[in-house]
């Protein structure tokens, strides 16, 4: 039987707990760390050499299903009530709703140095040092707003405007993809500051402190807002009927991102999993 991924603001208290409570037992027992650092290691780019399989890529939104049900899985062997929340950034905009409260996230980094002091993940806590990251801080942060250049969380219009794209994907097949609702999403744009930050980026941004870059993943509000971004896959599918996930066939010797991108049944590491696999997943979990 499917289970259920709800949005976090219908969580009952003793679901919060339980949830921050299966989190809490794998970062004690170091696999929440191993996590990290997998994303760290694909965090491969447009400018560097090699397979990108997770980012600036076609197989963003597969390669982050597949990574979010491995890290369900692991919640599950923990507390098999639990799934991964997701956060609807169109409707929970504040820095004071869900799920940003003492029994869940905690809130945002204090001014002088982003580090997160209220709720769960603060480091007086003792339960959520930071080891696995690319800066050196032991500490979570967070930068809600990003004020020194302020940039807003996205809006529902600019979600639908990637979900109107009834093309997945296109060339050049990265950052620089000006068509398909992959980048739309993604949201690599062009250009310098706010605007060059949009979509599922623009909410990294948005969060802040370790929520910026390979790292993102310190911070637990990572799997909820990739579970939001993963929804919106689902939706995609269902506004476009048929539609299907793009490269269909890996590129030729003569495509200069031969071999940079997974096509659809090509696996994606360090999974044996292809897109096309990973295309329907309603008989493993739905979203309410
Ligand atoms: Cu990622
Ligand atoms: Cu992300």
């Amino acid at each position: 039987m499917a289970y259920t991924r709800r949005d976090v603001s219908t969580l009952t208290r003793a679901e919060r707990r339980r949830f921050v409570g299966a989190l809490l037992a794998l970062k004690r027992r170091g696999e929440y760390d191993a996590f990290v650092r997998t994303h760290i290691d694909h965090y491969v780019s447009d400018g560097e050499e090699g397979l990108r399989a997770a980012h600036m890529t076609p197989s963003f939104l597969p390669w982050h299903r597949t990574y979010l049900l491995e890290f369900e899985k692991a919640l599950r062997r923990v507390d098999a009530s639990v799934t991964v929340p997701y956060w609807d950034w169109t409707r929970d905009r504040t820095t004071s709703s869900a799920p940003w409260t003492a029994d869940l996230l905690g809130g945002n980094g204090r001014r002088s140095d982003q580090r997160v002091t209220t709720g769960p993940f603060a480091h007086a806590t003792g339960d959520w040092t930071i080891r696995e990251s690319v800066t050196d801080v032991e500490y979570l942060t967070r930068d809600f707003g990003h004020p020194r250049r302020p940039v807003d969380l996205p809006t529902r219009g600019d979600l639908d405007a990637a979900l109107d794209d009834p093309v997945y994907d296109s060339a050049p097949w990265d950052s620089t993809s000006r068509e398909g609702f992959r980048n739309k999403l993604e949201g690599w744009g062009a250009g310098r500051g706010a605007a060059s930050w949009r979509t599922h980026n623009r909410v990294h941004r948005w969060v802040g402190g370790h929520m910026v870059g390979g790292g993102s993943v310190n911070d637990p509000v990572f799997w909820l807002h990739h579970a939001f971004v993963d929804l919106q896959w689902t939706r995609w599918q269902r506004r476009h009927p048929g539609a299907r996930y793009l490269p269909a066939r890996p590129l030729g010797p003569t495509d200069p991102q031969e071999g940079r991108v997974v096509a659809r049944h090509e696996p994606m590491p360090p999974w044996e999993v292809t897109p096309a696999r990973m295309e329907d997943v309603a008989e493993i979990y739905r979203y309410a």
